[in-house]
């Protein structure tokens, strides 16, 4: 016979992830994204460099449309624009963080786009990012150049390109970085740079408390683009006040302190991070 008594509240701990349970997207965004921040930052610089708000927003290369979701949650204004080939990446955002994040008004302030980024030219945005290195699939110049000016055709006047990069004596080696989160070690491997043709392969394993690792969640075959040739290439493109926004370093830690600041030289750093902006004229 089942008990009368009032059984006390329980709130089961959640079941340790393993390979087998986890969910590549999921630890990936928190692993490597950190979308308010990100949000907040982009509108600030917006700002600075436009004097106006920011509020239309595309997200190149949106995987999951994290950051296109924040955008639009920051602002009745806000509309957002997400682009990126893979169907089923999008279709994990739709379900985990477009319905989980927004309401239906908000939903209708979000388009989400399986499409080229060198084929998207409308709605025109104020800002367009481009984040966590993803233009480096375009390993020509004669490539890049094409998304670059793509870019600059979909933005509105005044509007603005970010692009982040990194670099570094350090990215060049074969290493593995690991960082401990909650429930997983997120792996960040570097696993072959060719110096020739400055071709780069990057993977992204996890690994979980009980010995099981998730290899290869997502490979990336890129091509390393220095500060140098992206800032000529945004200038062919059109653009102007092109510049890099360099991150400062925690005195006690040695890495970025995510303070990023415009510089026209750089440090002799192990390893950066920075971000390349270019303006449309307006
Ligand atoms: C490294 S993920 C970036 C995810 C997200 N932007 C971030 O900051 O974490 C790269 C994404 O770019 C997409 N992608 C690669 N080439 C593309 C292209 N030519 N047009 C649109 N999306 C592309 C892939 O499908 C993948 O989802």
């Amino acid at each position: 016979m089942p008990s009368q008594r009032p059984q006390p509240a329980r709130t089961a701990a959640p079941a340790p992830l393993t390979a087998r349970t986890a969910d590549r997207h999921d630890l990936y965004q928190r692993s490597v994204q950190a979308p308010e921040t990100d949000a907040a930052f982009y509108a600030r610089w917006f700002e600075k460099y436009s004097g106006r708000k920011l509020r239309v927003l595309r997200e190149d290369f949106c995987g999951t449309a994290l950051l296109a979701c924040h955008h639009v949650r920051r602002h009745p204004e806000n509309r957002a624009i997400g682009v990126d080939l893979h169907g089923p990446t999008l279709a994990w955002g739709r379900r985990h963080n477009v319905q989980r994040l927004l309401d239906a008004e908000q939903q209708r302030r979000l388009s989400l786009l399986q499409a080229n980024v060198l084929d998207v030219r409308r709605p025109l945005a104020d800002v367009i990012v481009a984040l966590n290195f993803s233009y480096s699939v375009f390993k020509t110049r004669r490539d890049l150049a094409a998304y670059l000016r793509n870019c600059h055709r979909a933005l509105r006047p005044g509007g603005v390109l970010f692009l982040d990069a990194w670099g570094g004596p350090d990215v060049m080696k074969q290493q593995t970085d690991r960082t401990r989160h909650r429930g997983f070690t997120y792996l960040w491997e570097q696993r072959r740079y060719d110096p020739i043709s400055h071709g780069i392969v990057c993977a992204i394993h996890f690994a979980f408390p009980d010995g099981t690792r998730l290899r290869n969640a997502f490979v990336y075959d890129w091509r390393l683009w220095t500060l140098a040739e992206l800032r000529e290439l945004f200038a062919e493109a059109g653009f102007v006040d092109v510049h890099v926004l360099w991150e400062g370093t925690d005195k006690a830690t040695g890495a970025g302190n995510g303070v990023f600041r415009r510089k026209e030289r750089g440090d002799m750093d192990e390893a950066w991070i920075s971000i390349v902006v270019g303006q449309k004229r307006g």
